[in-house]
């Protein structure tokens, strides 16, 4: 089925199912998915009937969405995503993330684990995404036709979100860093060496997704904003090994705050009046 047909078939599912689009859409990464749980009036729909969603082959991701309210926000929460490193396509989010525009969601809210580069963001520290760096140099937007592929990435992680993200923090007392989100390819963690020249680069933070994702919402004209969940330090500046286990391990131990400032920041946006029709 061409992509289109299958976005077009998917919004009309999507439409038929919930009725008009929440404002805000979500992407949950690995240790977020407390927020979740603070949905009301949840119901959720897999993957496998929305033909432009693909599945995701990672543990610790399911497939779903799930569509409900946390405070007075509607919000539609991605469950899952898929990784470049799954199956070497970059562009494996775009049938999602166009979908979720055509049906009328006007912020991405991504969140995803990472690895942290810096001391002062130990395991367990949250930080707001501020910039990234697309180290493997790959775009989901190769073959795009016209000129809307030239899209400007000079302020990609929307300035006015950011801004409330901070305030919110600063409400709850929550220390919340900020930084550069890295991606790096994967599936294999990275080198120390590969590691000290991303934080001479000016990264923060390192990871296997979210870069792409950003992308393709700005492509499609969304806001976005980006959390990361610092789930190890990166290779070479702890003391451990890393493994996939060992990351969701971490993220399962931290994920009830950072699920909880999600929450709050999801239930905040209710009264953002540049985020109403
Ligand atoms: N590197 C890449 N991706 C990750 C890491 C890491 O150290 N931790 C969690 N996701």
């Amino acid at each position: 089925m061409p992509l289109a047909t299958a976005i077009a078939n998917s919004v009309h599912t999507l439409q038929g199912s919930f009725g008009a689009a929440p404002e805000v859409g979500v992407i949950l990464g690995s240790g977020w998915a407390e927020a979740a749980a603070q949905m009301r009036e949840v119901r959720t729909m897999p993957y496998a009937q929305l033909p432009a969603f693909r599945s995701t082959s990672v543990e610790g991701h399911a497939g779903e969405i799930a569509v409900g309210r946390i405070g007075a926000q509607r919000v539609a929460m991605l469950r899952g995503r898929t990784h470049t490193y799954e199956d070497g396509d970059c562009a494996g989010m775009a049938g999602a993330i166009r979908s979720l525009k055509s049906w009328g969601v006007r912020l991405l809210l991504q969140t995803n684990a990472a690895g942290s580069l810096r001391a002062s963001m130990p395991p367990g520290s949250l930080m707001l995404i501020t910039d990234h760096i697309n180290a493997p140099q790959r775009s989901p937007l190769v073959g795009e036709p016209g000129n809307a592929r030239f899209v400007d990435m000079g302020a990609a992680y929307d300035p006015e979100l950011l801004a409330h993200a901070r305030q919110l923090a600063q409400f709850h007392r929550l220390a919340l860093a900020e930084g550069t989100y890295l991606w790096a390819l994967g599936p294999q963690f990275e080198t120390p060496a590969e590691i000290r020249m991303f934080a001479a680069w000016g990264a923060d933070a390192v990871g296997m997704s979210t870069v792409p994702e950003t992308i393709l919402a700005r492509h499609a004209g969304m806001r976005v904003l980006g959390l990361s969940l610092m789930t190890n330090m990166g290779a070479g500046l702890g003391f451990e090994s890393l493994t996939h286990a060992a990351t969701l391990q971490q993220a399962q131990a931290s994920g009830s705050y950072a699920g909880q400032f999600l929450a709050d920041l999801i239930a905040s946006l209710a009264d953002l009046p540049s985020l109403r029709p």
